[in-house]
């Protein structure tokens, strides 16, 4: 293995020993086996490439204070991708079989979970794909299941920076009863170019409104939106084109421990002048304040550009007490590998 300088690490494809590759044929899963090679060979006919038979997902390991490795809330992330396999017709991956394929790619690739206090994780992508051949349109004969893993660095070095976001009126990522509420692809492919406008222009992160009315807050680009209003309540869009986010069901789990209301409702874009706190959430960074939000002429300052408000900071803190070991973990959120 290759000497890592762990504090140099970013967010990106790495070597590793392996990932594991399972094949659906004939109605059922194989056992599953580890391969070095990160190239695939398959067919060109594969429903992954023609009709969007794909899906994924992504979670951590961390290497925590008492040096056991655990992966955070898998159960969860095996659920969601047995929601978004039914919904795409593909064979879903039984839970158990996904929460053990991912302790066994952690386990074989051990030495690249960063060391506890690095602030780094290893990044695990579990990918579901049609890979048989499927010229008419229909779900695919067979299918592709790998879990790949690469170790990532601290995405905050000093400190949650807030960023400013936009909302663009002019596209939109998920219809209401489309596919927002599941993790496929497609979603990301539909984000691509406001995203890369956005960043163009200068707003690291986009807000979606719903597609339907342009009037209700739906989620950012690849996290979810969650404010903090000025009397202290935990506000966060309930919308069926909106994915459940596993670090959102977290934080709001933890606001309540911590005494704070929590309300899941329709969040109309003209209420985000209520807010004292607003952030997005998801598993790379688990929380990015955002400080400014722009539409069209209208600029709306939300908070300080240069800090993280205070319930941010402390539920932020508080999911990665519990994920590095330095917190208890009192709601059996990891799985220890
Ligand atoms: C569209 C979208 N929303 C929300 C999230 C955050 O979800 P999680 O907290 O499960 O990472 C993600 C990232 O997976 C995402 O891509």
């Amino acid at each position: 293995m290759k000497q890592i300088e762990w504090d140099k690490l970013g967010f990106g494809f790495s070597d590793v020993n392996c990932h594991i590759r399972f094949t659906w044929k004939d109605g059922e899963w194989d056992k599953g086996e580890f391969v070095k090679d990160p190239y695939i060979t398959m067919h060109i006919g594969a429903s992954c490439l023609h009709y969007g038979q794909e899906c994924f997902e992504g979670m951590k390991a961390f290497r925590q204070q008492n040096g056991k490795i655990v992966i955070f809330r898998a159960d969860e992330n095996a659920k969601r991708m047995y929601r978004t396999a039914i919904r795409t017709v593909m064979p879903p991956v039984p839970v158990e079989m996904f929460i053990d394929a991912a302790k066994r790619v952690v386990k074989a690739n051990e030495e690249y979970v960063p060391p506890f206090g690095t602030g780094g994780s290893m990044y695990i992508r579990p990918l579901l794909i049609g890979t048989g051949p499927q010229i008419g349109v229909a779900p695919a004969k067979e299918y592709t299941f790998i879990m790949m893993v690469m170790p990532v660095g601290a995405y905050y070095k000093g400190g949650l920076k807030p960023v400013r976001a936009v909302v663009f009126d002019d596209w939109d990522r998920a219809a209401p009863h489309g596919m927002g509420d599941v993790k496929v692809g497609g979603n990301y492919a539909a984000s691509l170019f406001a995203h890369e406008k956005a960043k163009h222009d200068g707003w690291p992160v986009e807000l979606y409104l719903d597609a339907k009315s342009h009037t209700y807050i739906e989620e950012f680009a690849t996290s979810n939106f969650l404010g903090i209003k000025k009397d202290g309540t935990y506000v966060t869009p309930d919308s069926c084109s909106v994915l459940p986010s596993v670090t959102n069901m977290s934080l709001k789990q933890l606001a309540a421990d911590l005494g704070i209301k929590v309300e899941c409702r329709p969040v109309p874009f003209d209420e985000i002048s209520e807010f004292a706190e607003v952030a997005a959430c998801g598993t790379a960074v688990v929380i990015t304040p955002v400080w400014e939000i722009t539409r069209g002429d209208r600029v709306i300052k939300i908070s300080d550009p240069d800090s993280c408000g205070p319930t941010l900071q402390k539920l932020y803190n508080t999911v990665q007490g519990i994920q590095y070991g330095t917190l208890p973990d009192t709601h059996n959120w990891c799985f220890e590998v």
